[in-house]
């Protein structure tokens, strides 16, 4: 018998679905709660049959090259801009990722973002437990109904559409746009009173929102990032809230991520922002973690992956 493929897996995952992969495959499975740095990857890459990865490990062409022997990524995320697809593709490695089981959750989290800055729940908190609430007054933190808004949805795939489903219930008029059609960007931004992001990270929607797309909104919107941080320009944002610009932001992704404690962006008014959560459930994490594995047992196996992301030129 040959030896076991070697599987590196970048951090412990939530759930029993890793015992399956070292059942049956020779896995290392990074202890810390930090990722493992570049060197730890780069150190273990010739020996790798198969990665489970992050979305915070950068799996670039330079990673792929130095793992000869590897048959198969299997990233822990519906989104694999950590994944140079192109490398994986020209050495025939297929890459897997997590749709579908985290869509409602990631839906979950977008009303819970935009009913939490809308209505200003962060801040109450905060007013509340520092002995501030004096009695119930008249103005006291008047914030902005969700309910029959018109909110914008930029990227209408499986989770701007699982948005779009929880707005109805909201009596919201739902503008969208997407690669191949619905209305243009500038018209969303111009009539949404909340804009809230759903698109992957590719190079088209790195910086899409960028200090011109916020000048469009009007000053009473909200703009709600559960994508990818850098598809919002973290400065423009940061000078468009302190001008007054908007609203508010409710962000779930930042740009950098994590956001240091004196980041810039954190001295702006009207900013919600969570540490990057929207699939973060015990059930969802817990699926997610199925997948992965499933994605990983299969490529090792040479059978097709329940799913892959299959390379697209761009
Ligand atoms: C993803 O899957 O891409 C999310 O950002 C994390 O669940």
């Amino acid at each position: 018998m040959g030896a076991q493929p070697r599987v590196f897996v970048t951090r412990r995952l939530p759930g029993s679905a890793l015992e399956r992969l070292e059942a049956a495959h020779d896995v290392e499975v990074w202890p810390g709660r930090t990722p493992p740095p570049r060197a730890e990857l780069l150190a273990r890459a010739p020996a790798l049959d198969g990665l489970l990865s992050l979305l915070t490990d950068p799996v670039d062409a330079e990673l792929i090259e130095a793992a000869p022997n590897l048959r198969a990524i299997s990233n822990y995320a519906v989104g694999v801009d950590n994944v140079d697809l192109e490398a994986a593709a020209a050495r025939g490695i297929p890459v897997g990722n997590t749709p579908d089981v985290l869509t409602e959750s990631t839906a979950d989290l977008a009303l819970a973002l935009m009913l939490g800055i809308a209505r200003r729940l962060a801040e109450g908190e905060a007013f509340v437990k520092a002995g501030e609430w004096v009695t119930w007054e008249p103005g006291l933190m008047l914030g902005r109904d969700l309910h029959g808004a018109t909110v914008g949805i930029v990227g209408y795939g499986r989770i701007g559409q699982a948005v779009g489903r929880r707005l109805q219930g909201f009596g919201c008029a739902v503008v969208a746009n997407t690669r191949d059609g619905g209305v243009s960007l500038e018209e969303l931004l111009e009539r949404s009173d909340f804009v809230t992001l759903h698109c992957p990270l590719t190079p088209q929607t790195r910086g899409l929102i960028d200090a011109e797309a916020l000048s469009r909104m009007k000053p009473t919107a909200y703009l709600v990032n559960t994508s990818r941080g850098p598809v919002v320009d973290t400065g423009a944002l940061a000078d468009a809230l302190h001008a007054g610009e908007l609203a508010g932001a409710a962000l779930d992704v930042t740009d950098p991520e994590p956001l240091p404690a004196d980041h810039p962006l954190l001295d702006a008014p009207n900013l919600l922002v969570v540490p990057h959560i929207a699939s973060a459930t015990h059930a969802t994490r817990g699926r997610m973690a199925d997948i992965a594995v499933d994605n990983l047992l299969a490529g090792l196996a040479g059978e097709p992956m329940p799913h892959s992301v299959t390379h697209r030129a761009p």
